[in-house]
């Protein structure tokens, strides 16, 4: 299966009554407020934090490659009152009609890019798309091995229709070379004895400092700032258009 496309059927139906707590939107709303309107997430999925930032009166949009995950989204806004503009799109083949004065990822979405050639075309993307003087966030980690006593253990959440939801980890691969971790994830609903189960390859790709910065060069971009956030593993890389 494409990377792309991981976040449809049952793991769109799964990734929202698995979520444990939504994301705090704040440092999204501060870089918009600091970074200016209009915005674009990419990667916005069912609407964390996109409807939060649309709440606070933003202009924002979202993008996401997942149809599943936009129809959530769109009814979750539906539900809360909000109006959000989104679009189905790769952001590696982005192709909007705006310009933006910022364009971020809410979390190390990123990551979820398979192989460098794809990352630099959603840098090539996110050049094109930047208003003058516009800039764009990018969160960026590496991911650490599953531990081998988390492999086969199951998270279990309901569905709205009283369904039993479970994912567990079946095994994992990682390629230090390729900079690529390829973790086999297993979906499962169970529901008045009828049984859904589904296998999908779960691809994390990360970057060294020097291999980004190259990336980033390559697309017209250059880092305005590299910050590491105290306390988690995520690096997060101000760019803008190079001058
Ligand atoms: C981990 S979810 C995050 C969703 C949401 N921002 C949140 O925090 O709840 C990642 C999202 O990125 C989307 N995605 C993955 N690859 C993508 C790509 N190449 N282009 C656009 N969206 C992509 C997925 O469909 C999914 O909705």
């Amino acid at each position: 299966m494409d990377p792309a496309d991981f976040y449809t059927g049952i793991v769109a139906e799964i990734y929202g009554p698995l979520k444990a707590v939504a994301q705090d939107p704040e440092p999204s709303a501060s870089f918009v407020r600091e970074a200016g309107s209009p915005a674009l997430e990419l990667g916005c999925g069912d609407g964390d934090p996109l409807l939060d930032l649309r709440r606070r009166g933003l202009d924002v949009e979202g993008v996401d490659a997942s149809a599943d995950m936009l129809d959530r989204c769109r009814r979750r806004a539906r539900e809360q009152g909000v109006e959000v503009a989104v679009h189905h799109q790769r952001m590696e083949a982005l192709d909007l009609p705006r310009r933006y004065r910022a364009i971020f990822l809410a979390g190390p979405t990123f990551n979820l890019l398979p192989d460098d050639t794809t990352a630099l075309a959603a840098l090539r993307g996110v050049r094109d798309h930047l208003a003058e003087g516009g800039t764009a966030l990018v969160p960026l980690f590496v991911p650490s091995p599953t531990p081998a006593d988390q492999i086969g253990k199951v998270r279990t959440a309901t569905a709205d229709d009283g369904a039993e939801l479970r994912v567990s980890v079946v095994s994992e691969e990682r390629d230090e070379a390729a900079r690529t971790q390829t973790t086999l994830l297993r979906y499962e609903r169970h529901h008045e004895g009828q049984s859904t189960v589904v296998d999908r390859p779960w691809v994390l790709h990360w970057y060294t400092r020097q291999g980004f910065d190259g990336l980033a060069a390559a697309a017209g971009l250059t880092a305005v700032s590299v910050q590491d956030t105290p306390g988690a593993t995520l690096r997060q890389y101000r760019l803008r258009v190079a001058g």
